[in-house]
């Protein structure tokens, strides 16, 4: 049975590269985003370099009801899915209240929402078919609170944990989950989510770096932290007082 990688927010950054390494791997794909050009011209380019099918699916994420329209069309076309990479997601750097609370509920609903619907819907299928694999795209700032962006950091402590929650619901069914929790990365993200502190310049890591280091564990799943110095601090921090790390983190972030 012909199977395919349903990727969101490949129109760039992560998920762009995601579906660039996926292609050279074979695989063939679905690719989500709002920028429908930029999804159609990158589906092109891929299908012709790999010999692999590739469609764009443009979608906004984070639209009520837009997780359950995307999942329908592809069912209803005959698309079996086996690894989805929930990647689509954004920050917002600021005071809490000086940021319109429509931003924080498009960001609860795309990095949260959509997520947990892409993951039920999609999963029907992979349990059926008694394999397959969902990468969420989780963040370094999973594992405390990030002042001045006390939300976008909310959100991906919610993914680090439902993800890893659900890896272990799934040990049994040959579906693997992995929790991949990139640090600084160089993308559109810092932009889209303006962030204005400088602090992490020269300290971004590359994409690839990301995918590569998520796509070596697709066969085991689990927790991937890219580097060693993510790991260290993500370990360190268990030992020191909440409120020393949140103070600590509230400089990185204050705008
Ligand atoms: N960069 C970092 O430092 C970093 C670190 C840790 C975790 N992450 C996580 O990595 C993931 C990918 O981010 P990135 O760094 O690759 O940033 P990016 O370059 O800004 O990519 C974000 C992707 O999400 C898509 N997207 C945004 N809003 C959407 C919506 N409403 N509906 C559908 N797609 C939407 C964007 O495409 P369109 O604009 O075309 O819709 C784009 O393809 C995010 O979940 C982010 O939280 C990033």
């Amino acid at each position: 049975m012909k199977t395919y990688a349903l990727v969101t927010g490949a129109s760039s950054g992560i998920g762009e590269c995601f579906a660039r390494a996926l292609a050279a791997r074979g695989k063939n794909l679905l690719l989500v985003a709002r920028s429908a050009e930029k999804l159609e011209a990158l589906a092109r380019d891929l299908a012709v370099r790999h010999s692999i099918e590739a469609e764009a699916l443009p979608a906004d994420l984070a639209e009520p009801g837009a997780a359950s329209h995307l999942a329908m069309s592809i069912f209803s076309r005959g698309f079996a899915v086996d690894l989805l990479v929930n990647s689509a997601g954004f920050g917002a750097q600021g005071k809490f209240w000086e940021i319109p609370l429509e931003r924080h509920a498009q960001m609860l609903r795309l990095n949260v929402q959509a997520l947990v619907e892409l993951c039920h819907l999609l999963l029907v299928g992979m349990l059926e078919r008694k394999g397959g694999t969902i990468i969420n795209v989780s963040s370094t700032a999973s594992f405390q609170p990030l002042p001045y962006t006390s939300s976008y950091a909310a959100t991906k402590s919610f993914v680090t944990s439902f993800s890893l929650g659900l890896a272990e619901e799934l040990r049994p069914c040959g579906v693997k989950v992995i929790t991949l929790c990139p640090g600084p990365t160089r993308t559109r993200f810092f932009e889209a989510g303006q962030y204005r502190t400088i602090r992490m310049r020269g300290k971004l890591q590359a994409p690839e770096e990301v995918v590569e280091a998520a796509l070596k564990r697709l066969d085991r799943g689990g927790l991937v932290l890219c580097r060693w110095l993510d790991k260290a601090l993500v370990f360190m921090e268990r030992f020191l007082p909440r409120a020393i790390v949140t103070r600590g983190a509230a400089e990185l972030f204050k705008p």
